[in-house]
């Protein structure tokens, strides 16, 4: 029954309201891209996010390897696979910790939980050869330096958020007979994995230093090893290790500015609201509700913010994705969520190859660019060279309740150089069905760009607009 929408034009401007919103005791923190990759080879700049989205897509589905069931392994060599030369296309804040403060900066995740920092003189990270990023010269938090710097105590309730209640069974040494009452036994040392890096180190309790608030007892990750990580990630997924959780944050908002590649040093606003009560929605946010994965014995699952994604249309036409991927099933896996710490949306083969079909469609008088398909990896690719504006399909989520993110065209087409354009979603390259387990979807930061995103954990929702954040 709906209109045709209007052509799109492939114009890098975005004409848009700037709404401002009134937040009390909120806690404000800029955010800047920390994608910037010196190079101008843009191929290979999309090439490598295409290649890492699918990497973090494949970790976020193996939900199985997470620390909390298992004794972690100190690992000493952690890498197994090629080095990319170029960084990963996520978001960074800076925060500061321990008295006095010092400041280190960190990747904002919603896809997990722990926050962490490069620490000690002796931090060592391999394979950290990013732009702009001296590997041996990554900022480290110095405990020794600060006077509230603790390790964290194997009985301190802490430890359980990271390793559940069965860590009692690892702190025996405080239950041998003869042992001191103040027992000074630690939190067992953790190891993480993300996408192709991993992180490795000891908990600490310390305080973490807002200009408007200090939060005294903050469990933190001290990292000691690392493997692909330009700096440290602060987790603001759903645990009770994470960043709002631990501020006891009611909702956090932020608006990811454009990354054009480039050394532009932007910044938006990430905003914490740590005000009780309200509940009242923004002005102009669409909401849709959070869901919960049904698979609550793992935490992993229960560290993504799951949403309800109903349709997926494109240019008016409603894409047939079977329910299973849509929604998580009784065995945790389909269904999509929200992931700050993603370049490239992820669909899981059979939905992605729905969506391209109905694309290739209305895109069908162009040529495929199969040449930048192969050098940047991602597809469909069209040859648009010589046209002034290209019209190309509108695309639209829909969420439960009524709330449809209608994507600007610069969120799902870039211009990939020869005068071709690359669509920015990708999916695992399995034949056959794909990879199973998991979420289906992931929505990753590219496509969230300029809009105005809000996770309200008190109301147990997910909001947008579209904003200009620069
Ligand atoms: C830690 O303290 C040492 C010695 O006082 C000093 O040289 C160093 O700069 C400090 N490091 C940080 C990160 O504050
Ligand atoms: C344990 O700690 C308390 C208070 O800090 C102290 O008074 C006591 O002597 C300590 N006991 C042992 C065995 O170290
Ligand atoms: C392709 O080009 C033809 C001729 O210009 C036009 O009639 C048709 O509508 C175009 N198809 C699409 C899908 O844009
Ligand atoms: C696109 O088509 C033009 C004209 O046919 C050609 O010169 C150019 O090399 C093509 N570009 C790509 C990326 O295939």
């Amino acid at each position: 029954m709906a209109s045709p929408p209007p052509p799109y034009p492939l114009i890098l401007s975005l004409l848009l309201l700037i709404s401002t919103a009134a937040v009390t005791t909120a806690i404000t923190i800029p955010i800047s891209p920390s994608s910037a990759p010196a190079s101008t080879d843009l191929h290979q700049i999309l090439a490598h996010l295409a290649s890492a989205s699918v990497s973090r897509a494949l970790r976020l589905k193996s939900t199985h390897n997470l620390p909390q069931d298992s004794s972690p392994v100190f690992a000493t060599s952690l890498v197994k696979t090629p080095l990319f030369p170029r960084s990963y296309g996520g978001y960074s804040i800076s925060l500061s910790f321990g008295t006095p403060p010092q400041s280190t900066s960190f990747v904002m995740d919603t896809g997990s939980s722990l926050v962490w920092f490069p620490c000690t003189s002796r931090y060592l990270c391999s394979r950290c050869n990013f732009p702009n990023v001296d590997p041996a010269a990554i900022p480290s938090f110095i405990p020794r330096n600060s006077s509230t710097a603790m390790l964290l105590g194997c009985k301190n309730p802490k430890c359980q958020w990271i390793y559940g209640p069965n860590v009692e069974s690892k702190c025996s040494g405080c239950d041998a007979p003869g042992s001191s009452p103040n027992c000074t036994q630690t939190c067992p040392p953790y190891m993480i994995q993300y996408g192709l890096g991993s992180t490795a180190g000891l908990l600490l309790t310390e305080t973490l230093d807002f200009p408007e608030k200090k939060v005294p007892d903050f469990l933190v990750g001290c990292s000691i090893l690392s493997a692909r990580q330009p700096e440290g990630i602060a987790g603001f997924g759903r645990g009770l290790d994470s960043l709002p959780s631990q501020v006891g944050a009611k909702k956090f908002s932020y608006c990811l500015v454009s990354h054009s590649f480039d050394d532009a040093p932007v910044s938006s606003d990430l905003v914490l609201d740590l005000d009780s009560g309200s509940g009242k929605k923004t002005a102009e946010v669409s909401y849709t509700p959070f869901r919960k994965n049904p698979v609550t014995s793992n935490s992993a699952l229960q560290t993504y913010y799951y949403v309800n994604l109903r349709q997926i249309v494109v240019e008016g036409k409603h894409v047939k994705v079977p329910s299973e991927y849509l929604e998580p099933g009784s065995d945790g896996n389909g269904g999509t969520i929200v992931d700050s710490g993603t370049t490239f949306t992820y669909m899981e083969r059979p939905v992605f190859e729905a969506v391209v079909k109905e694309i290739g469609k209305r895109m069908a008088n162009f040529t495929v660019a199969t040449e930048i398909q192969d050098l940047t990896g991602l597809r469909p690719c069209y040859n648009v060279s010589g046209q002034d504006t290209v019209s190309v399909p509108e695309l639209s989520f829909k969420f439960k309740g009524g709330a449809e993110m209608k994507l600007p065209v610069t969120n799902y087409f870039v211009l990939a150089g020869d005068g071709a354009i690359c669509f920015t979603i990708v999916s695992d390259n399995v034949v056959g069905t794909g990879l199973r387990g998991g979420p289906a979807i992931i929505l990753g930061n590219y496509q969230q760009r300029d809009y105005y995103i809000e996770y309200d954990l008190e109301k147990e929702r997910f909001g947008f607009k579209r904003q200009v954040c620069a």
